[in-house]
């Protein structure tokens, strides 16, 4: 369906042509006035120019031309030349029954659906999920739903770390405490057992302790990296404990996930990738794009136009492991294999960005990628606590997420029960909703880039820019339907009429915006742009509700008319909130 900017915008090349100019100067925009108008053209200021006549002469013909138009029900050309312009009450009616009758309310699917990868989540296995990890998952989960809404083919993959350091410090605290275990002897070759020598608590303790033991004791960490280096090699006792914390650890990452509401299409790893290596590093040399550097194999990717040093790329260290940029390099080969992305989305710690320049940079000049993949790196900024400092627990540890989710439930059910009397079940559920929306609201209203504060007193709060405040609003709206539908009345009977009053009007100047801001959000990978949209429209919602009377209006097709309009505010909501990553209870 075509966006309403584009049907006013039709409207004024006719009357701007009918007048005698140019179509190139008829353009509209929201009005930066609301007090005097809904929409603005200032193209009469442009026009003056080339038509050597005054702005507002120019203005003036264009009104009157528009004196027919059914678009708008008021036109006037104010000096020194613009156009203001109200929308005819039945035209905007009729846009939003299109709306409401459109499967896709109103958003047009792409013409040309792209396959894009999106590398969000990003855990590291074997380490507990902490904040950290927290926005990739949010961000990208919902960039996803976005693409997913317009028609594209999005492929989520989680991408988890999983042949780092991590590992050789995990096997070397494991033998440390336990060197009896049969993963440790060499002569060993019977079959391994197919119970993990440890649990996910156990787990999540191996790993800090020994990464502190390891920046203390020297000889110890060597010892981890050596243990890397043979889990590499394919030794087969670490190869056999790497499948045991594997199978452990994403367990446990698939619940919390799950908690999330985060799925993910593909659970790949970074030694996924591994197999590519040999050859692409064979490819690279043979080709001349890779040479050696102190003994390292590296691929220059700095250009002329440089501001500021890129480093080359390194793709070998001297010793021949691979790196981090290796792996990277290689998934990008395995998925170019396996999927033939027009895109890959990378949803990852700003703090990666010159190393994803490096990453793209060298993946295009060794013809990695085609010429028109796009790489596209999406940078997020930290969350911080009250403190502006990187968010901790109470006790300065690092937050778990876990651990973080419980206490907003938690804070979530303490204020539903104040709310209302409610079954301490449903309420266990409905604070499980609500928190969702608090924590992704809360990250998704700032714009990714950005740090923000995590503050959990405003995010649960539901009042205000929140996401608690968002969901208040569709259970209203949910309340008033099915009081409605109490009174022996079904939904859908009436059309949507024209507005009665200005906030009915100026809410229904809020929906129709919906599919233009879904455009949009996507384009600049910009969740935050429905967030503010959808408080938007949730408080013009809240200003007609407060101003109207709609149940007990006695007009019967009056009210049955704000019905349907109610109808669509919520499903206009609901689809917002759904890309978005979280959904709506009953009642809270
Ligand atoms: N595991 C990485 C980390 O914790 C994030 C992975 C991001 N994705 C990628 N393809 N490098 O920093």
């Amino acid at each position: 369906m075509k966006k309403i900017i584009e049907r006013i915008n039709e409207e004024m090349i006719k009357a701007f042509t009918k007048a005698g100019y140019d179509a190139e100067f008829a353009k509209a925009t929201l009005s930066n006035r609301p007090d005097l108008c809904e929409y603005q053209c200032n193209g009469a200021m442009a026009a003056a120019k080339r038509y050597k006549k005054a702005p507002i002469l120019i203005a003036n013909d264009v009104v009157s031309a528009l004196s027919q138009s059914n678009v708008f029900s008021e036109v006037n050309a104010v000096n020194p030349g613009f156009i203001n312009l109200r929308l005819h009450p039945e035209f905007l009616a009729s846009y939003l029954r299109a709306m409401q009758a459109d499967e896709n309310l109103s958003v047009e699917k792409v013409k040309n659906p792209k396959t894009i990868m999106i590398d969000y989540g990003g855990a590291n296995v074997a380490k507990p999920l902490h904040v950290g990890h927290l926005r990739s998952a949010i961000i990208g989960e919902s960039i996803k739903r976005m693409g997913r809404f317009l028609g594209h083919h999005m492929i989520g993959d989680v991408h988890l770390g999983d042949w780092g350091l991590q590992m050789g410090l995990i096997i070397t605290e494991l033998k440390k405490r336990q060197p009896d275990l049969v993963y440790f002897d060499e002569t060993y070759e019977g079959e391994y057992p197919k119970e993990a020598p440890f649990t996910i608590s156990e787990l999540e303790e191996i790993y800090p302790t020994a990464n502190a033991y390891a920046k203390e004791h020297p000889e110890f960490k060597e010892e981890a990296m050596h243990a890397t280096y043979l889990l590499q090699k394919g030794s087969r006792g670490y190869v056999a404990l790497w499948h045991h914390i594997l199978e452990v650890s994403i367990a446990d990452l698939k619940k919390n996930y799950s908690n999330l509401d985060v799925t993910f299409d593909l659970w790949k790893k970074e030694s996924d990738a591994q197999p590519y290596i040999p050859e692409m590093v064979q490819y690279m040399k043979d080709n001349g794009y890779a040479h050696l550097d102190d003994g390292a194999l590296v691929v220059d990717v700095k250009e002329e136009t440089d501001t500021k040093e890129i480093p080359p790329c390194m793709i070998l260290k001297s010793d021949g492991a691979s790196l981090y940029n290796t792996t990277d390099l290689a998934t990008i080969v395995e998925r170019m294999k396996l999927f033939h992305p027009d895109e890959i989305i990378y949803v990852v710690d700003k703090r990666q960005e010159l190393y994803f320049t490096q990453v793209f940079r060298c993946a295009r000049k060794t013809k990695l990628v085609e010429e028109d993949t796009e790489l596209k790196f999406l940078g997020f900024g930290t969350m911080n606590g009250k403190d502006g400092k990187p968010f901790k627990t109470r006790d300065g540890g690092v937050m778990r997420l876990e651990r973080l989710l419980s206490e907003i439930n938690e804070e979530m059910y303490k204020k539903i029960i104040e709310n209302h009397e409610i079954d301490p079940d449903e309420a266990r559920k409905t604070a499980e909703i609500v928190a969702l929306s608090a924590i992704k609201y809360g990250d998704l209203s700032n714009q990714a880039s950005k740090d923000y504060i995590f503050d959990v007193d405003r995010f649960t709060s539901f009042e205000g820019n929140t996401g608690p405040y968002i969901l208040y609003t569709i259970v209203r709206i949910k309340s008033i339907l099915n009081r409605y539908q109490g009174l022996g009345k079904k939904l859908g009977e009436e059309i949507i009429g024209i507005p009665w009053n200005e906030s009915e009007k100026a809410m229904m100047l809020e929906i129709v915006k919906f599919n233009q801001v879904m455009e949009t959000a996507y384009e600049e990978l910009a969740p935050h742009k429905i967030c503010s949209y959808i408080y938007d429209l949730a408080n013009a919602f809240n200003r007609f509700y407060h101003e109207t009377k709609i149940l007990s209006e006695e007009d019967e097709k009056k009210r049955a008319g704000w019905i349907q309009l109610l109808v669509l505010t919520k499903d206009v909501l609901e689809n917002c909130i759904q890309v978005l990553g979280f959904s709506s209870p009953e009642r809270m």
